[in-house]
């Protein structure tokens, strides 16, 4: 590890001082990944930027006009579906001076007027018309209105989840998941109705850098028998099993990750409530026609998962979270940024 290197020198560190931070064969990195300003602005540039982003849940823009706002990175994006049923992906800037168009977190709209001047864009982005128009027409005799619709991020989805790219040199989504869609699968497809969005999400901001909780998902199940042993023992009355622990299996796949385990119905995840015992075996049942007997054995059981860079999910309780990276507004980027 190289930790003598100057401040100056970082402004824009180089391939090699970032190879420097990982210690492969050790298996140690330096805790520079997480409070170094300079790469945290390559991560908004090189993977944020780069790679497709979960923005939305399909049964949350099911109609037309549907939308809701969200970020990619730093920046703020409506997803919202139009009059045809595609869900399109735009950014919350207006084309005219930048002004954030959308400042609803969620809604229906029959279109989206920007509150500076006025420039209206429909359901597929499109500027549709703007106050005075005749103005914009004589002082700029190449105004074409076509041409100034809102910013759309290349979008793809998957078993319900909705995925965002600005790069469109970016692989296919299905290529991005690859042999992830595998385990990804124990979350989306254990029944042929799929999946579906119950309202209701919790924002919150942690004072850590995105990389903490997204690595916790995929990597770090021993916390659990410290960290909820009292949630544990006041629940269920007895504690975290360490015995469970050593069946916690790690599995990547296209740099995404999965940890989990196999036939842990009735343990800490299900709460060990024997109705809820009994349900989840039924659906095992179902589940091992649908998957095979082995992706059935993990269903209700202890799972947590990242998919690079951002999703994670709880396979056996059906959460999902994004650890979306933000500058914490009058705070600096470091350690604060999320
Ligand atoms: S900045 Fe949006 S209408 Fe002018």
């Amino acid at each position: 590890m190289s930790e003598q290197l100057q401040v100056e020198d970082w402004a824009r560190p180089s391939a090699q001082s970032l190879r420097e931070l990982v210690d492969l064969e050790a298996g140690r990195i330096s805790p520079r990944i997480f409070w170094d300003e300079a790469i945290y602005r390559l991560e908004l540039e090189r993977i944020f930027a780069r790679c497709w982003i979960f923005v939305a849940h399909e049964s949350q823009v099911a109609g037309p006009g549907d939308f809701l706002t969200t970020t990619i990175g730093e920046d703020g994006v409506i997803v919202a579906r139009g009059n045809d049923g595609q869900v399109r992906v735009f950014l919350n800037a207006c084309p005219h001076r930048g002004n954030r168009v959308c400042f609803a977190e969620a809604g229906n709209a029959r279109r989206f007027t920007c509150n500076y001047h006025g420039w209206a864009f429909g359901r597929d982005g499109a500027l549709l018309g703007m106050p005075a128009e005749e103005i914009y027409e004589k002082t700029c005799p190449d105004f074409d209105k076509s041409e100034m619709g809102l910013m759309q991020a290349r979008v793809g989805s998957y078993k319900g989840l909705i995925f965002a790219t600005f790069d469109p040199g970016a692989p296919s989504l299905d290529d991005y998941l690859g042999d992830y869609r595998w385990y990804l699968d124990v979350l989306l497809d254990t029944d042929e109705g799929g999946t579906e969005f119950l309202t209701g999400n919790i924002k919150s901001w942690i004072d850590c850098n995105w990389k903490v909780p997204a690595e916790n998902f995929v990597g770090d199940s021993l916390h659990a028998q410290w960290t909820h042993n009292s949630g544990a023992v006041a629940m269920l009355g007895g504690g975290v099993g360490k015995a469970k622990q050593d069946s916690v299996y790690q599995a990547n796949a296209n740099g995404h990750g999965m940890q989990f385990g196999f036939d842990m119905v009735g343990n800490v995840m299900t709460l060990g409530e024997p109705e809820v015992v009994e349900y989840i075996r039924e659906r095992e049942a179902l589940v091992a026609e649908r998957l095979g007997k082995l992706r059935s054995r993990m269903v209700g059981a202890m799972g947590s998962a990242t998919l690079f860079p951002h999703f994670s999910f709880l396979a056996g309780l059906n959460t999902i979270r994004t650890w979306n990276p933000r500058v914490r507004s009058g705070r600096s980027c470091t350690p604060g940024c999320w």
